[in-house]
């Protein structure tokens, strides 16, 4: 493709890019029956021939910009998506345009060097252990998964058996202890490295989701230990001190799932939700939810340096290692993008203080909504720990009424639970973008929707 086309494509990229920016606010938060008929005209054989890409790109733009859900924008309440600085998506433009592959230090210096950045920032902002290193992986589902791993290899390797060599077949038991109020995302990645969920033992939570720290069962040197910063629901943290202090006596691993939890540590307002934190052996978290980096960018944090590599070290004859930072080696993928490009320049624009600062508005945004939202009638359950929120209308059939007028106005958009065996309205308040004016809107959405 001759540059002039290539120019071409990106000026059209840009124009759409911008039109779709400019239109979001007046767009339904989540789009119409209607408008998701238009995916229809995807329903298409694959062309034979080459098509001109800008054709390629306007169908796309009409079709897509119409039908997406505005996780971008500032009334989205329902999963912890987040949404995306403009610096985000810029820095990631760039770093698609360089076409990186951040497997090797020999393949992508620049990646391989931020990277290296963002792991030193890290340590610093969450105040963790200086051993620690980061991998960037699509997720906190497989960054828990590298921690898990990591955890595997090292609490095996103390019962002398090298689960790399031996595998799990005959291999002595290890137990996973855990709260009732884990992620799903955890279990699947218990279950993904082989321990089967017979191995894991579940702890009771208090009415916030908090492990309850005197039901813990004996633990020991056989034992992973699980812990989370941000409950889905409630957004609770567990008592990390407590909890942390007990594992490391007994020798137990702790892993801290803090997908969009993490981040509370980096506000002098929020810090004593992660105090003692810093005394476990890995965490996961999401650059993509409460920092609002574009999506595919899960952190996993590790403080043994030998059981992450240990675990997801590979070996290949053309594969040349560098004296310094090789990405893959904290990773389960080889090949992949240079995530760490957009997180690098989230955090250069954010600062320290910026990601306070934004962890703090999403705080005082939850408190606004369950303060607003009480007076008008509903029940809150949780206390605002974060950035989230569940409440009821009253009966469970009121409060589903509520709900599907809430998800069909176009207003806002949020989604529901079971919390505690009650069905409820669950929201999160997670984009840089939303403000006081898109918070009254939304007060005003469950006001309507009530009557
Ligand atoms: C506490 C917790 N853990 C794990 C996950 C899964 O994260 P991801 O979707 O990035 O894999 C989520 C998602 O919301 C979460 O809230």
């Amino acid at each position: 493709m001759p540059n002039s086309h290539f120019n071409q494509l990106l000026e059209s990229a840009k124009f759409e890019s911008i039109q779709y920016l400019d239109n979001c606010d007046n767009l339904p938060v989540f789009p119409s029956d209607e408008a998701l008929k238009l995916l229809q005209m995807f329903n298409e054989a694959l062309p034979t021939d080459q098509n001109n890409p800008l054709e390629t790109l306007k169908k796309l733009a009409d079709i897509g910009s119409q039908t997406t859900v505005k996780h971008g924008g500032s009334r989205y309440f329902g999963f912890v998506n987040g949404g995306i600085l403009p610096i985000g998506i810029a820095a990631r433009w760039l770093a698609d345009t360089w076409d990186q592959n951040a497997a090797l230090s020999v393949m992508s210096p620049i990646a391989a060097k931020l990277e290296e950045v963002c792991q030193q920032w890290l340590i610093q902002l969450l105040h963790l252990p200086p051993s620690s290193k980061m991998g960037l992986v699509g997720g906190t589902s497989v960054a828990t998964l590298c921690g898990l791993a990591a955890a595997r290899n090292h609490q095996y390797k103390k019962l002398n058996w090298d689960i790399n060599e031996r595998g799990l077949a005959d291999a002595p038991r290890l137990r996973i202890i855990m709260g009732d109020q884990t992620h799903g995302t955890v279990t699947k990645m218990v279950r993904l490295l082989g321990f089967g969920s017979q191995s894991i033992e579940l702890v009771a939570s208090d009415d916030q989701g908090r492990i309850m720290v005197d039901c813990l069962p004996e633990i020991d040197g056989s034992c992973i230990l699980i812990l989370q910063a941000g409950n889905v629901c409630s957004g609770s943290f567990d008592d990390f001190s407590a909890l942390c202090s007990i594992a490391n006596q007994s020798g137990a691993w702790t892993h801290i799932d803090g997908a969009f939890g993490l981040w509370a540590a980096a506000s002098a307002q929020l810090k004593h939700l992660t105090v003692g934190m810093e005394l476990a052996d890995s965490w996961s978290v999401d650059g993509h939810k409460t920092l609002n980096t574009p999506y595919d960018c899960g952190v996993i944090l590790c403080k043994h340096p030998d059981a992450i590599t240990e675990a997801l070290h590979q070996q290949g004859s053309y594969i040349d290692y560098s004296k310094t930072r090789d990405n893959m080696v904290y990773t389960p993928d080889m090949s992949r993008r240079a995530r760490g490009i957009d997180l690098w320049a989230c955090m250069h624009h954010l600062g320290e203080n910026g990601i306070a600062t934004l962890m703090n508005k999403l705080h005082e945004g939850a408190k606004y909504l369950a303060e607003h939202l009480n007076a008008i009638g509903y029940v809150v359950l949780n206390e605002i720990h974060f950035n989230q929120l569940i409440i009821h209308a009253g009966s469970e059939e009121l409060t589903r009424q509520v709900l599907k007028r809430i998800q069909t106005s176009g207003v806002i958009w949020c989604g529901s639970a079971t919390w505690k065996g009650q069905f409820i309205i669950r929201l999160s308040v997670c984009s840089w973008q939303t403000n006081e004016k898109d918070l009254a809107k939304a007060v005003e959405a469950f006001k309507t929707a009530l009557r």
